[in-house]
């Protein structure tokens, strides 16, 4: 999960992934809504761009939540981590979508609302909290979001069109919910850059057949090259 406050490390290489990041930060400060979800296995280092992209917002309003796998089952815990900070407005809500998320986040009695009208509330709470200041929306581990929070924030990721909101996703396997949303596929580091993050964790001089049998073996994946060499002597 993205650990918010963790600064993390410097991050290697990445310039593709970083200018479509920095691309859709400049589009959402221009006011055009923009929604990405950045896929990729496993410590392939999303977490690490969504830092990036947290650090390159400066100046723009940011609220952030993360899929929380012990929630999966809990309707709306995941959107309700992302737009609790938000919930000063919805009072301003037209009645029904207010209404509709009130009892979502169990503001409100009522039947259980209609997921259409949650989302419809949702966007227009994020379009009001961004007349200020641009808002970014950042969404780690989406595979473990609940569903109700998947369909809702899929919903208002394909309607951010005049808005200066852009929401930010990141999956190992983006659930069948966000089908159609913009993809930035996360890649194990090149060799050059594999190789760079691996002498920074071992400390003595390595065999070059064990060191090509690393690189080999974990793909440049960068929690692979960090996690691997650990139980390594000379
Ligand atoms: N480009 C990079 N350069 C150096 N270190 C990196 C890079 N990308 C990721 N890392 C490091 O690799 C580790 C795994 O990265 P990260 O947590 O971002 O993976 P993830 O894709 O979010 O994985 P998960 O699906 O398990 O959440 C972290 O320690 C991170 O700091
Ligand atoms: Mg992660």
């Amino acid at each position: 999960m993205l650990a918010l406050s963790d600064a993390g490390p410097p991050l290697l290489n990445r310039q593709r992934e970083r200018t479509v990041l920095d691309g859709l930060l400049e589009d959402v400060r221009a006011g055009r809504g923009r929604a990405l979800m950045l896929r990729g296995e496993a410590g392939v280092g999303k977490s690490a761009l969504l830092r990036h992209t947290l650090e390159a917002a400066a100046g723009m309003r940011v609220v952030r939540a993360a899929g929380v796998e012990s929630e999966m089952e809990l309707a709306y815990a995941g959107l309700h981590l992302l737009v609790a900070p938000l919930l000063d407005g919805l009072e301003g809500l037209p009645g029904p979508q207010r209404d509709a998320l009130g009892v979502a986040f169990g503001l409100r009695q009522g039947n259980p609302p209609d997921r259409f009208m949650v989302g419809l509330a949702v966007l227009t709470l994020l379009a009001e909290a961004a007349e200020e200041r641009a808002l970014l929306c950042v969404v780690d581990d989406t595979q473990w979001l609940d569903r109700s929070s998947a369909q809702v924030l899929a919903f208002v990721a394909r309607r951010l069109l005049a808005e200066p909101v852009g929401i930010v996703f990141a999956a190992r396997e983006p659930g069948r919910e966000f089908q159609g949303l913009a993809e930035l596929e996360v890649r194990g580091l090149a060799g050059p850059d594999a190789h760079t993050l691996l002498r920074s964790v071992i400390r003595f001089p390595l065999d070059d057949r064990i060191k090509e049998r690393i690189l080999a073996e974990t793909n440049g994946n960068p929690l692979a090259l960090l996690e691997l060499p650990r139980g390594l002597s000379a």
